[in-house]
């Protein structure tokens, strides 16, 4: 049995040594040393040797293994090494490359609009002013001058959250909140962007947008202000030659009221789906601030008068950027918003 287990050392060894890469060195280990292996079946025969044979040849059995172990581990990092170096020597760093550059983002079309929007009215001394998008029943109507069974509150589609709660459609009690927050009469010049909301939904609708407040209060506030203001806006937005319509109009917190429409980019005028064949899409609406709601707020009628407005953000980047359908926004589409 020993010569047997001689033999078997060398010809392991032999193979071994003459293995040429990882692959067969796993073979070899198989023959050898795995459960079937040759090893495995001599120790298996130890059963027929003499109580005294049997921790002799254990010992020589354990000897081989640890032998071919050994060898095996060494060949194995061998080949490992000889390959590691081949790809050293083959593969170069060309430093002169040109970087992946990275994919910088940018601000969303709407940001880049509200952005615009708020800098032109800051340059007039506009104030940026904030109000929360659930809001009361009390600010988003009432203290418009729109009582609970106002028939005016139908033409604002909204989401209640309780019969006092809602989100809110507009930004107009942001006016409400500033004038509260201010001693009686005090000059007020601000704007307040910020989202709304409205059960709306079609190429001109969202149910979720975006509206720029404008609220001014003062002694002796003019419609011709509130003209000349939004005239101003207008020109700076979309350049010098843009057309303007002030349309007569009505508001529960404003008298008079007009709604404002810029001509259609899409068609020059012509009449097409975004503005529904009228040749104008309507940016925004204002008027003068009704006497009861600077009453209610406690403004005196009798002192001071304002103006306000509320401009529709989706409308006015549509026209800016001549795109027919407000919902692209909102789609989050990276091929759209490349673009901007
Ligand atoms: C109002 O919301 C008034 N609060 C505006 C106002 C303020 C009037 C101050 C007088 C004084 P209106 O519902 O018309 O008005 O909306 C104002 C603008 O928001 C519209 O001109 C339009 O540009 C935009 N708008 C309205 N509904 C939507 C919608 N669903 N999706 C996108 N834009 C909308
Ligand atoms: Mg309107």
């Amino acid at each position: 049995m020993e010569q047997e287990l001689k033999t078997l050392r060398e010809a392991a060894l032999n193979e071994l040594a003459k293995a040429s890469d990882l692959d067969e060195l796993n073979d070899l280990r198989v023959k050898y040393l795995g459960k079937k292996g040759s090893l495995t079946s001599v120790l298996r025969g130890m059963g027929g040797l003499s109580p005294e044979e049997r921790p002799k040849i254990g010992q020589i059995v354990n000897d081989i293994r640890a032998d071919l172990e050994g060898l095996l581990t060494a060949r194995s990092e061998e080949f490992k090494q000889s390959a590691l170096e081949k790809r050293l020597a083959s593969e170069k760093i060309d430093v002169s490359l040109p970087g992946r550059r990275p994919n910088i983002g940018h601000k969303h079309p709407l940001t880049l609009t509200l952005d615009r929007i708020k800098s032109i009215f800051m340059r007039m001394g506009f104030d940026v002013a904030e109000g929360p998008e659930v809001e009361s029943d009390y600010f988003n109507f009432e203290a418009l001058n729109l009582p609970k069974d106002h028939p005016a509150r139908d033409m604002q589609d909204s989401f209640y959250i309780t019969p006092e709660i809602l989100l809110r459609t507009h930004t107009s009690p942001v006016e409400a909140r500033v004038m509260q927050s201010k001693k009686p009469n005090d000059p007020v010049r601000i704007i307040a962007p910020g989202k709304v909301y409205r059960c709306d939904y079609d190429a001109t609708h969202s149910p979720v947008f975006q509206q720029v407040e404008g609220l001014v209060v003062d002694k002796g506030i003019k419609l011709s202000d509130l003209k000349g203001t939004l005239d101003l806006f207008a020109k700076e937005m979309f350049g010098s030659n843009v057309k303007l319509r002030f349309r007569p109009s009505f508001f529960p917190f404003t008298e008079p009221s007009a709604e404002v429409d810029i001509s259609c980019v899409m068609c020059g005028g012509k009449g097409c789906r975004t503005c529904k064949d009228t040749g104008w899409l309507e940016i925004l609406g204002s008027g003068m601030t009704h006497p009861g709601v600077l009453e209610m707020s406690g403004y005196d009628p009798n002192q001071v008068s304002g103006f306000a407005f509320g401009i529709g953000v989706e409308r006015v980047a549509m026209l800016v950027y001549g795109i027919d359908d407000l919902r692209l926004f909102y789609d989050n589409d990276a091929r759209f918003l490349a673009q901007f």
